[in-house]
């Protein structure tokens, strides 16, 4: 089971990849960059995936690579690496230029990713829940794009860590509450599911796409409406959804205990789903 890299068309070991101090997503975090995860040897949503990264790449003006050359190099990746559950880290930069804003006329993009085997997250944390802060969001205006600029993402989750909590929960100026560091988030009001709607402000997740599909499949109503932290206090139970979060419960968020502070129904009952539509 070899962790690997992919480096512009070449597959070698990770410490042997390596890019230029001259690329522009070193220097001004101009590449995209996505998430897969494989279940028991399949990767779980590659076109969907494959459909936000080249949405990343134009709302960046980038241009554009062809879905099959990267659909291959990621199936060569797997196919080489052989991790039955994997994640794929792949990213994609505009090109290695001398340092200069405008967008360089003749770069080429990067393209690199990782494979290792996911780490899966503790049991203890999916039994009985997890703990959150909420933060303010300072993050730019289009994050719908999954863009490599996660400094405000990273100091959050940094802040959380520090506080004891597992995630920290970004929070507009007008008490908006938007999603996780890296994962939506959605909260049960009334029995009914409530999530941020798809606006430039959050990112439009791949599980919480699914999330959303399988509620409406177990005849759960999903409202996707703005929330205040009020509401969120007051949720009957609250949960991350994300590739590698899936669907987590969040028990806790600033000392408040959400509904009576255990892991609810509805959260465990999406958690399964989620699995086996992902074939665990
Ligand atoms: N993060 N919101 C943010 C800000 C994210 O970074 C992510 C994913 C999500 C969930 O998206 P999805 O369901 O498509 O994984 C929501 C990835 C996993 C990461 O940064 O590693």
């Amino acid at each position: 089971m070899p962790e690997l890299a992919y480096l512009n068309g070449e597959i070698l070991p990770i410490e042997k990849a390596c890019v230029s101090i001259e690329d522009r997503g070193y220097q001004f975090g101009d590449a995209v960059y996505e998430f897969i995860a494989s279940y028991n040897g399949k990767l779980f949503c590659l076109d969907e995936h494959l459909d936000r990264l080249e949405r990343s790449m134009q709302g960046l003006s980038m241009p554009t690579i062809p879905r099959e050359d990267i659909r291959s190099a990621v199936m060569s990746l797997f196919e080489k690496a052989g991790i039955a559950r994997a994640g794929i880290y792949m990213q994609i930069s505009r090109g290695v230029s001398p340092r200069n804003h405008p967008f360089p006329e003749s770069a080429k993009p990067q393209f690199v990713m990782t494979i290792r085997p996911v780490e899966e997250k503790p049991p203890e944390l999916r039994q009985t829940g997890a703990t959150a802060i909420t933060v303010e969001d300072l993050r730019w205006g289009r994050c719908d794009l999954k863009t490599v600029q996660l400094l405000p993402n990273v100091l959050a989750k940094q802040m959380a860590q520090e506080a004891g909590a597992f995630d920290a929960i970004f929070v507009s100026q007008e008490s908006v509450v938007r999603e996780a560091t890296s994962s939506n988030l959605f909260i049960v009001v009334d029995g009914r599911l409530v999530t941020h709607p798809l606006t430039p402000q959050i990112l439009p997740g791949i599980t919480r796409t699914v999330v959303i599909d399988l509620s409406r499949t177990i005849d759960l109503a999903v409202e996707e409406r703005f929330f205040s932290v009020d509401d969120l206090f007051n949720a009957e139970e609250a949960f991350l959804t994300g590739t590698v979060t899936e669907v987590l419960p969040i028990v806790t968020i600033d000392g408040n205990r959400i509904g009576n502070g255990s892991v609810g129904p509805v959260t465990l009952r999406l958690y399964s789903a989620l699995r086996q539509r992902a074939g665990a």
